[in-house]
Parts: C-alpha cells; sequence; structure tokens
C-alpha cells in the first residue's frame, strides 16, 4: 500500500508510515490491526471523534434522502444550519464552500467589495500575520505570511501585507488608505500554537474600528469549541465583521463557511459569487448534527476541562525534563515547544501507540477530539513522556 501511494501520489505531503482504516472515537485501527489513540483529530476536525452514531445516522439517511441539489434551490438543511450558526455567533449571513481556503477566498472578495463600495476604488489591501496560516490557493497561500509556502509559486497575487503577530504597534503602522481589512487566527495554529496578549483581539478591533476596515477572524482551526468556547473571539470580548470556519464543522465531511454581519453581506449580490458543491443537503445535514451535537452537549465546556487537564499534564513532564521548553495554548488546541527538533518524538508517539502532529519545526501539537475522555489523556501523557526520551 505505502508503495502504492509512494507510485502513483503527489508527493507533496510526507505521510507517516501507518494506513489508517477504522476509528471509534478517540480510537483508530492500522491496516496490521494496531490500535492508536488519535489525538490529531484529523488536524482539528474530527471533533466528535471517529464514527460518531449521530454522524453516522444523519450521514446514512440523508445519502439515502437526497445526496445533490444545486444552490439554484432552496436547501432546508443549509439554511437551518446558517440560522444555527448566526443564533450562537455575531453573524446575520452565512455562505458555504468547501474547504478552510476557500472559505478565506470568499472573505477576501467580500472585503474587498465592501471598502471599495465604503472608501476609495483603490482599497483592496489585506493585511495578514506572520507565522499565520489560512490555506492553499494562490489568494491564501499568499495572506500566509510564510515564505515556506510561497517559494515557486510567484508571481503571488498583488494586495497583501504582513504584520508581525501579537504586535499592534506595527499593524497601527501598516493601515493605510489602501487597506481593506486584517486576517488574523485569534490563536495562530499551523504557526505553532501562539497565543497572543489578552489586549490583542481587543486593540485590532480598534484599531480597524478606528480606520473604517474590517475584522477578519479564521477560526478554521479554533472554532467549533476547540478552544474552550464556542468560537475562540469569545475569549476576548470582541467580535469580528468575518468569520471563517471549516474542520470540523462537519466532522470530517468537507465544508467551509463564511460568517459576516447583515451590511457587510448585501455588498455580494446574486452572480458575484457561488460554489457547485457548498452547502448542499448531505453536507449541511450533516454539519448540522455535527453541530448541534456540540451546542447540545456544550462541549466546549468539556474541551475546557480536558484542555486544563492535559496541559497541566505536560507542565508536570515540562518540570521533569529540559526537553520541554514551554506548554502553551486554549482548551484542546496544545503546543508543547521541545528544545530539539519535534520529528522524533512524533515518531516515537506512534511507535507508543499515540497519533500526534507537529506545527513548524519544534512544536508538538495535540489536538484531539472534544469527547476526549481523562484516562486517554492519561493515557497519552505517558506516551509522551517515554517519546520524550527519543528527543
Ligand atoms: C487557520 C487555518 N485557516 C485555513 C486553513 C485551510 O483550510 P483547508 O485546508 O480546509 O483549505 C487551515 C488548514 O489547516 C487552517 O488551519
Amino acid at each position: 500500500m505505502f508503495e502504492l501511494s509512494d507510485k502513483h501520489l503527489m508527493a507533496f505531503t510526507k505521510r507517516q508510515p501507518v494506513a489508517l482504516v477504522r476509528g471509534e472515537g478517540s480510537r483508530v485501527w492500522d491496516s496490521d490491526g494496531k490500535m492508536y489513540l488519535d489525538f490529531t483529530g484529523g488536524i482539528s476536525v474530527t471533533a466528535l471523534g471517529h464514527s460518531h452514531p449521530k454522524v453516522v445516522g444523519t450521514l446514512r439517511e440523508q445519502a439515502a434522502t437526497l445526496l445533490h441539489v444545486s444552490n439554484i434551490f432552496h436547501i432546508p438543511q443549509q439554511a437551518q444550519l446558517a440560522q444555527l450558526l448566526c443564533e450562537h455567533s455575531f453573524a446575520d449571513r452565512v455562505f458555504f464552500s468547501n474547504s478552510g481556503a476557500e472559505a478565506n477566498e470568499t472573505a477576501i472578495k467580500l472585503a474587498r467589495k465592501w471598502a471599495k463600495e465604503h472608501g476609495a476604488s483603490d482599497r483592496g489591501d489585506i493585511i495578514s500575520m506572520r507565522g499565520g496560516f489560512h490555506g492553499r490557493t494562490l489568494a491564501t497561500v499568499t495572506a500566509t505570511a510564510q515564505e515556506k509556502y510561497h517559494h515557486g509559486f510567484e508571481p503571488l497575487p498583488g494586495g497583501f501585507k504582513y504584520v508581525a503577530y501579537n504586535d499592534l504597534k506595527a499593524l497601527e503602522r501598516a493601515i493605510d488608505s489602501h487597506t481593506a481589512a486584517v486576517l488574523v487566527e485569534p490563536i495562530q495554529g499551523e504557526g505553532g500554537i501562539i497565543v497572543p496578549d489578552d489586549g490583542y483581539l481587543p486593540g485590532l478591533r480598534k484599531l480597524c474600528d478606528e480606520a473604517g476596515i474590517l475584522l477578519i477572524f479564521d477560526e478554521i482551526q479554533t472554532g467549533m469549541g476547540r478552544t474552550g468556547k464556542l468560537w475562540a473571539y469569545e475569549h476576548s470580548g470582541v467580535a469580528p465583521d468575518i468569520m471563517t470556519l471549516a474542520k470540523a464543522l462537519a466532522n470530517g465531511v468537507p465544508i467551509g463557511a463564511m460568517l459576516t454581519r447583515e451590511e457587510i453581506a448585501s455588498v455580494l449580490v446574486a452572480g458575484t459569487h457561488g460554489s457547485t458543491f457548498g452547502g448542499t443537503p448531505f453536507i449541511t445535514s450533516v454539519a448540522l448534527a455535527t453541530l448541534t451535537t456540540i451546542l447540545d452537549g456544550k462541549l466546549w465546556e468539556r474541551a475546557a476541562q480536558m484542555g486544563r487537564y492535559l496541559m497541566d499534564g505536560l507542565r508536570a513532564i515540562q518540570a521533569s525534563t529540559p526537553a520541554v521548553r514551554a506548554v502553551r495554548g486554549k482548551g484542546l488546541l496544545i503546543g508543547a515547544e521541545l528544545a530539539s527538533p519535534v520529528g522524533p518524538v512524533v515518531d516515537a508517539c506512534r511507535e507508543g501507540g499515540l497519533l500526534v502532529l507537529s506545527a513548524g519545526e519544534r512544536v508538538l501539537r495535540l489536538t484531539p477530539p472534544l469527547i476526549v475522555e481523562e484516562r486517554d489523556c492519561d493515557r497519552a501523557l505517558a506516551i509522551i513522556k517515554t517519546a520524550l526520551g527519543h528527543a
């Protein structure tokens, strides 16, 4: 199987040498029958764990009822999902896409159109933060202010500027008459689980309001309860003008969403944007089941509780070894910064029966499902402690 992958697939992802074939809750099994604790959660996707009965039931029923119809018709599940998202956020309107990158593309298009209608015709620049991650399409990879993702893809689209994360003064200096919006992750995920200072998001809100520009929060990784609140922006006391979601919104069925307020949404009129697969009955019914389960179970509270438990455990490990330099995160979006490259530790964890992620060169990233149990965390911590002997 590994040879087959190596022979025919584009080799842009460095794959771990296992093929996962089955999952249940926080556990997955490989093709040899070996069981692992899955603390990757599909990179913050499977918030409800694998094979969740509500997700599986909805998926089966909807697939047998109506899989796809075009957005030229009304789609009840799509409307209900949008209503639920709006009732539980700052937003009034939602656009559904297929991925996070596409949700961010939509946000960029909307911000530019809004800026042109509310300012000068040359207002179109998007300011994003160094170390951030917003996707792989040409516009979103350009918004991703990390050289390594740009290299070789030039010429990149224009109209993007970068400033340091967690630096309000740098942003204040960068905003000018060409700026349309600021695009930022409330916590940087791929960039190494970087939690900004408490005043950072309120400071961004103030700067954007003073300049009359839009504030876009990319909650593709932080949303859906992962950080201990339904949306990470709730920790800060301020709301964005536009928010993008994807990953956990349908627990593994591909979806993206862009949420915004009425007066901003109104600039994208009929014919200016669209998607063939975005928001179709199958996808939105699964998302509806996922969101309802998260809301009914207040699973963000569980994420906060389990996150504290895991971080306390990691800090106890940090106290016992110089291999861990720092432990940071919110809820179940957790990073442990190591003194040496993380690759061997990821491998040793896998050997020990635990799947984990990296975020950059030296950060071990844990994004278990929100339904993870204390005994799973205990087992994961024991495996990590042993694996750090390999660091
Ligand atoms: C914060 C953030 N934004 C955008 C994306 C891109 O999402 P997708 O891979 O669904 O296009 C990701 C993916 O990791 C992400 O973490």
